[in-house]
């Protein structure tokens, strides 16, 4: 039986996906790397610095830049995002999920947040939410980022759930690969191509309610 759900921050909850976006391409254009739909889709759900790897390898340029560069891109990178997570309300809660997250609540459902951001916390402030949730899993914490399974087994641990129970929502094919490593069920929101992975699959968090969930064939084929 499912008891619990497992949030992805970024392009789930709010559409600050399109500002680590918008970021990231900035840093491309400053060391050479072509900015494409595919490095973009790559590069979701990933962590802060592994993501810059990725940037840097895709220009073919990681060699040329020292420990202390890689910081200090990172760095203003984050600077950048942080002015764009700034006006941040509740109103930039995505379609539907505040309404979805007052219903598995209210039904007694475990709720908690997997995202790899640092900024995570002051991002569910500034929505309003950080209340709604029984743990947040902390990224620092973590070995390895999504796509391992460590930050969503983690997030089950933290709702005392067997991974078996919890569900896990994702708008990211690193993040989709990460809930499936972790034995709970994983629901894909947005290209239906790009998390061709996930258990279940919604084109929007606007169709994400209890009972599109568990209606799903998904369900049925078991
Ligand atoms: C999320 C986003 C990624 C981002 C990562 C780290 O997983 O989907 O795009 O790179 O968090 O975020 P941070 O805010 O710590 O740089
Ligand atoms: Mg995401």
């Amino acid at each position: 039986d499912i008891k619990g759900f497992a949030f992805d921050l970024d392009g789930v909850l709010t559409d600050t996906a399109r500002f680590h976006a918008q970021a990231w391409k900035k840093t491309a254009e400053e060391v050479g790397t072509k900015w494409t739909d595919e490095l973009a889709a790559g590069l979701k759900g990933i962590s802060r610095m592994d993501s810059l790897e990725m940037i840097l390898k895709a220009g073919n340029c990681e060699h040329s830049y020292t420990h202390e560069q890689k910081a200090q891109l990172a760095d203003e990178k984050n600077e950048y995002y942080k002015k764009l997570i700034d006006t941040l309300t509740p109103e930039d809660i995505l379609p539907g999920m505040a309404e979805f997250l007052m219903e598995v609540k209210h039904k007694g459902y475990k709720l908690a947040v997997a995202s790899a951001s640092k900024n995570a916390p002051i991002i569910l402030e500034r929505l309003g939410i950080a209340d709604m949730f029984d743990a947040v899993v902390d990224p620092a914490a973590l070995k390895s980022g999504k796509p391992d399974p460590e930050i969503f087994v983690r997030a089950a641990e933290l709702m005392n759930l067997q991974p078996c129970e919890v569900i896990g929502l994702e708008d990211s094919i690193a993040g989709i690969k990460s809930i499936n490593g972790a034995g709970e069920v994983s629901v894909g929101i947005g290209d239906k191509d790009e998390l061709y992975e996930a258990a279940i699959h919604f084109a929007s968090t606007a169709e994400v309610s209890l009972s599109t969930i568990q209606g799903d064939p998904y369900f049925s084929k078991s």
